[in-house]
């Protein structure tokens, strides 16, 4: 892990200086390999014992969701990562050999995407929102504290690095985030993609030390909090088979008195939308 010497100002330019595909991702093997390998990012181990009997299993019921199997490549993607915390190049392979891409055909979409993640991620995955409204209702400052906190003053933790050995209870990757869509809560931060509005620095640090020692805080709404991986394999759409128990795992309030509050004054008021009806349709050249 490569820490900055100072605390770099959170946002695109933090991301430029410590985001880890600057510095060793395996889509550029060619290019830099020693530091790919260095890092761990390339295992050695054979891909059969990565992706057991069970992932293959997933992986079909994944392709037969779809009448094309290339369309299956973002769930599927997920799916590795639900099984090794993030897309390995041994990932990048069994997609590639279950839906008849080239491994290139792959990479190109893991890597376009943030929330495929190409270092092993910690148990928890915390994404503070440093985008413009965020920001300045303190967002900055939330992000800046997470980094000493879970770094130090001297090796502040950067974007997309970990404390802790990622994977092994407790672990935590720090990561910002450009706007996740809750201006209206904000500044918000998300742990595993759940979301914790209203934030403070001190708020934010009671929550990371609460999963450094084993709990899981609940959400300020949506559903309870897993784990990365657990996440994953939702996100690959795989949930519990009884009801109950699928239920308590993805149902909780996801809608917030800000959210609904401009729709609560236009019922008051009797305002409507005009409908889809009275709007004309603008002028299209025909080509
Ligand atoms: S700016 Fe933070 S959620 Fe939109």
């Amino acid at each position: 892990m490569t820490h900055p010497t100072a605390v770099p100002e959170p946002g695109p330019h933090d991301a430029k200086t410590t985001h880890a595909a600057a510095g060793g991702d395996t889509d550029v093997v060619g290019i830099a390999p020693e530091p790919a390998v260095a890092e761990g990012i390339l295992a050695d181990a054979p891909a059969a014992d990565i992706f057991d009997a069970d992932t293959e299993r997933q992986a079909k019921e994944i392709i037969a969701r779809y009448p094309v199997s290339r369309s299956a490549l973002l769930p599927m993607l997920h799916l590795v990562q639900s099984v090794q915390g993030y897309v390995s190049q041994e990932g990048i392979g069994f997609c590639a050999r279950q839906l008849d891409l080239t491994d290139a055909e792959v990479s190109a979409v893991a890597t376009f995407y943030t929330m495929y993640k190409r270092r092993p991620c910690g148990e928890h995955l915390v994404s503070v929102c440093t985008n413009t409204l965020c920001a300045a209702l303190g967002g900055d400052d939330i992000y800046r504290k997470l980094q000493t906190h879970l770094g130090s003053a001297e090796s502040p933790l950067g974007h997309e690095e970990t404390a802790g050995t990622p994977g092994e209870p407790g672990s935590i990757t720090l990561e910002h985030a450009e706007c996740l869509a809750a201006c209206d809560l904000g500044p918000v931060l998300q742990v595993n993609y759940e979301y914790f509005d209203n934030q403070t620095p001190e708020k934010a640090v009671e929550l990371v030390d609460a999963l450094r020692a084993g709990t899981k805080p609940a959400p300020t709404r949506g559903a309870p909090l897993s784990d990365f991986k657990g996440a994953e394999l939702q996100l690959a759409g795989f949930f519990p088979d009884d009801e109950a128990t699928y239920r308590g795992d993805v149902d909780g309030p996801s809608q917030a008195v800000e959210t609904l509050r401009g729709a609560q004054i236009a019922t008051d008021r009797g305002w409507s939308a005009p409908g889809a009806q009275d709007v004309p349709l603008p002028e299209v050249e025909k080509k």
